[in-house]
């Protein structure tokens, strides 16, 4: 089918909550897309943070098709073994030693949450309350929109859930002053992304840390865009040199099939019992095996240091464009995470981008987000970047 086909079949048939697209991929090879009319891109956007090595990394295609050969899904009656040894996995390499796999970040966050509010109860003192942020996002689900610190999210959905209040980010004082004697938790994300890739001060994940610590709330880190990698550090909280006691992640975690999952310390785990939360799909024999794949390739020498490497470049050469077009107001971010704040509306730069062949996004609607496969190129960069100096020259 071309394009055009596509988007008729789309128009008659898919419930419109995404509006009008310009294109439809069908093929991907590492950072390389195709469309249904055959034109080539270069992909730095990775499908919203997700397909971080690259589209169709054979390690993954492997594992996929591997496991759909033998076992695609049997539910949680069961012990899975490839969701075991990725548990595994996770935990040798973060602060989480118990997980709890879901379908997406929302879910994930979904998980967090609960858990949270479990845990207060099965204390005997339950604390209900839970502190977010201003401009972030947790996902879709009802519970999640609350979280999400953005009205248009919400807007039509009401009533919101009871029990979350939202302060600014970045903002210590806030948070403190929020904490009432029913506040268990406090979510955050490590780098806001929706929200506007908007990177706190150096001190303010380990001051959150010693505020929860100080009045004994759970700290729950919602890194389903920073973690996996994104940021150079397999969880972006890392940097920070501090750990939560409860982390999501999701978007990366299997390269592109649907997996999310929730990571915390014993004691946190400790607030779910058997029955307590459960779901169909979480954790199958087929998102498991594929993650477990993409996080081996991720944790090989040189990789993680790769993401820093070519973000600070990426950076770098970010930082000299804005000095050469007043348009762009300020480049923020980390590893390959990367927001480029501009003084106007993002969407013309968006479009001309992608007629060059190029493929970001915003987050919001000032801020170009570059969140590419976190294999790209010295050589794929300077071609955005030099594609994004035309465009910044025409809009
Ligand atoms: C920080 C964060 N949390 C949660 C979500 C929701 O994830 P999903 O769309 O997989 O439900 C997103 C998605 O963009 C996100 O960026």
């Amino acid at each position: 089918m071309n394009t055009a086909e596509i988007k008729a079949l789309n128009d008659r048939y898919i419930i419109n909550t995404y509006g009008e697209r310009k294109l439809a991929f069908v093929k991907g090879s590492g950072t390389r897309l195709w469309d249904a009319d055959g034109k080539e891109y270069l992909d730095f956007f990775a499908g919203i943070a997700v397909v971080s090595l690259g589209h169709c990394h054979p390690a993954v295609t492997e594992a996929i098709c591997r496991q759909a050969g033998t076992l695609v899904h049997v539910s949680n009656l069961y012990y899975i073994e490839p969701q075991v040894r990725l548990a595994q996995l996770l935990s040798a390499h973060s602060f989480a030693g118990r997980w709890f796999f879901a379908n997406c970040g929302a879910t994930a966050n979904e998980s967090a949450i609960k858990l949270a509010r479990r845990y207060w109860a099965e204390q005997g003192t339950p604390k209900p309350h839970i502190i977010a942020a201003e401009h972030s996002f947790h996902g879709r689900t009802l519970a999640t929109i609350t979280a999400t610190g953005q009205k248009k999210y919400q807007a039509g959905f009401e009533p919101m859930m009871p029990g979350f209040s939202h302060v600014p980010y970045d903002d210590v004082a806030a948070l403190e002053e929020a904490i009432t004697p029913e506040t268990g938790a406090i979510i955050l994300e490590p780098i806001q992304g929706e929200g506007g890739v908007r990177v706190p001060r150096a001190d303010y994940l380990p001051a959150v840390r010693r505020l929860c610590d100080d009045r004994g709330l759970l700290l729950i880190f919602d890194e389903v865009q920073t973690g996996m990698g994104r940021t150079g550090k397999l969880f972006c909280h890392e940097y920070a040199g501090i750990a939560p006691d409860i982390i999501t992640v999701a978007k990366a975690l299997g390269n592109g099939v649907p997996i999310g999952a929730m990571g915390c310390t014993e004691k946190a785990a400790s607030g779910f019992a058997p029955g307590m939360h459960a779901t169909t799909f979480g954790g199958n024999p087929l998102c498991t095996a594929a993650a477990l794949a993409t996080l081996e390739v991720m944790l090989a020498d040189g990789f993680l240091e790769g993401v820093q490497e070519t973000g600070a470049y990426f950076m770098n050469a970010l930082a000299e464009l804005a000095a050469k077009h007043p348009v762009i107001k300020e480049v923020r971010g980390k590893g390959l995470m990367i927001g480029v704040e501009m003084r106007d509306a993002v969407a013309p730069v968006l479009a001309r981008m992608l007629e060059a062949g190029i493929v970001c996004g915003p987050a919001g609607p000032n801020v170009l987000r570059f969140v590419p496969p976190l294999i790209v190129t010295r050589r794929d960069v300077d071609r955005v970047v030099s594609t994004l100096n035309a465009v910044l020259g025409e809009v």
